[in-house]
């Protein structure tokens, strides 16, 4: 007998025998009936166990199995307007494949700090199966949409020497003897690249070492990020609305079943380009008015851009932060050196930044300037320095981060829902 899906079977006319391999999510025992909720990676279905239709040996194993043992059925299928999905199987036969050798951890009401500690187990559950499948699905529209529109990927290093986002959240470790630090950002390993390869994207992990315990930071994460060669701030935020969009609308189409699972409307017009565009002066006016005061040259914060972004429909760009907000090596605006060439594109509702990114200064001698400026060591800086001296361009990119995209898209109550085994501050386990 061919194995079926319990999504397959769904679909089945009555009559149909199959065969389900899977795992027990509930079972309920009245009498000579046993009810199981098999589940498997597309769905659950409800198997009947009636004494007499079985041979008693499956009988009593599915009488006695447990929660989320591993089990294989065969039955044949039934339409049954009062089982979930509309489809029961009425069972012939029930095979242990694993049983559960003690009571699953996992119950109703148990808090969210025993689920993240059972996070091995917790991964069974039908949400977080359905998150994992439009994480996914978010990923590979992002990269389908980016290798349409001309990028290369390209995977950089981890372990690296110098800040690209500043010192304060590196992560320090010992590389034999020497100081290393963990990546923040691949941007300058991508701006090197784009000198031969032009466009050019990644994605792969990043770590910060924040202790803000918000519900959108996590210490590391999955990061998306781009670089362009020829390209100056209003290009890069045109592919950014368009990526964004792309990566809502594959979501859409391809996750139906999931965002039902989950309970979440998604609809792609909310992300239809274009974004809304406002300075950073313009930010500052809007908070002010809902009497949030920023001082200006500081960077908002999770509070502000929470209130800001309350104020928008679609996701909308910030731009022309000032340049003590920002890294050094954003392009100040030739018209006000006070701001830079860059944009973070916040999304709405209350979610707030989900890409940072800009125009890059090309020029040596204001990098150089800007990086002393800082008080940084050029000598940290020498090969990205370098790119500067044999046929600089005009250049732009950007990070996204998958999890905070995530968060919004699926309106999770927390940043760590969106990883598989979330890392923040005070987890590190499992
Ligand atoms: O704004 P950030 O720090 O920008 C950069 O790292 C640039 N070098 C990227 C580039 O231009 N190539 O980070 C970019 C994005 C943020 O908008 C956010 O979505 C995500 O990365 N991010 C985080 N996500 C989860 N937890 C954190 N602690 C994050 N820090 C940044
Ligand atoms: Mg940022």
């Amino acid at each position: 007998m061919k194995k079926v899906f319990v999504e397959d079977v769904l679909g089945m006319g009555e009559g149909s025998e199959v065969e389900l391999l899977g795992w027990v999510r509930s079972r309920r025992v009245h009498g000579g009936l046993v009810f199981i909720d098999l589940r498997d990676s597309t769905g659950v279905l409800q198997v009947a166990v009636k004494r007499g239709v079985v041979d008693d040996e499956s009988f009593e194993r599915a009488r006695e199995v447990g929660r989320e043992a591993a089990v294989k059925v065969r039955g044949v299928v039934r339409k049954d307007p009062r089982a979930p999905g509309g489809v029961e199987l009425q069972c012939r036969s029930l095979e242990v494949v694993g049983d559960s050798l003690d009571e699953f951890p996992i119950r109703k009401g148990v808090g969210v700090r025993f689920l993240f500690d059972h996070r091995h187990l917790h991964l069974r559950s039908p949400k977080v199966t359905a998150i994992m499948r439009v994480r996914a699905r978010l990923v590979e529209s992002a990269r389908r949409w980016l290798r349409e529109q001309g990028f290369t990927e390209i995977h950089c290093p981890t372990f690296i020497t110098a800040a690209v986002e500043g010192g304060a959240t590196l992560f320090k470790l010992d590389y034999f003897g020497k100081t290393a630090y963990l990546t923040q950002s691949v941007q300058f390993y991508q701006e090197a690249a784009i000198y031969s390869l032009e466009k050019v994207y990644s994605l792969q992990p990043s770590f910060r070492a924040e202790m803000s315990r918000t519900r959108r930071h996590l210490t590391e994460f999955w990061h998306l990020e781009a670089e362009m060669a020829y390209a100056e701030l209003e290009d890069l935020m045109e592919v950014v609305e368009n990526l964004v969009h792309a990566m809502v609308r594959g979501v859409h189409e391809g996750c139906q079943r999931e965002l039902r699972v989950l309970g979440v409307e998604l609809d792609p017009s909310m992300a239809e380009p274009p974004y809304p565009r406002i300075k950073y002066s313009e930010a500052l006016q809007i908070l002010s008015n809902k009497g949030v005061e920023v001082s200006w040259g500081d960077d908002f914060g999770a509070d502000e851009e929470r209130v800001l972004s309350k104020e928008f429909e679609k996701p909308f760009f910030v731009t022309h932060y000032p340049k003590e907000a920002k890294a050094f090596y954003h392009m100040l605006d030739p018209e006000d050196p006070s701001v830079c060439r860059n944009t973070d594109l916040l999304a709405p509702g209350g979610y707030g930044e989900i890409v940072g990114g800009g125009q890059r200064i090309h020029d040596y001698h204001q990098l150089l300037k800007r990086i002393e400026e800082e008080g940084l060591d050029p000598k940290d800086y020498e090969w990205y320095l370098d790119l500067r001296k044999y046929g600089s361009v005009p250049h732009s990119g950007f990070g996204l981060g998958i999890e905070r995209t995530i968060w919004w898209l699926l309106k999770l109550p927390h940043i760590r829902h969106a990883a598989l085994f979330p890392r923040t501050p005070a987890r590190l386990y499992p």
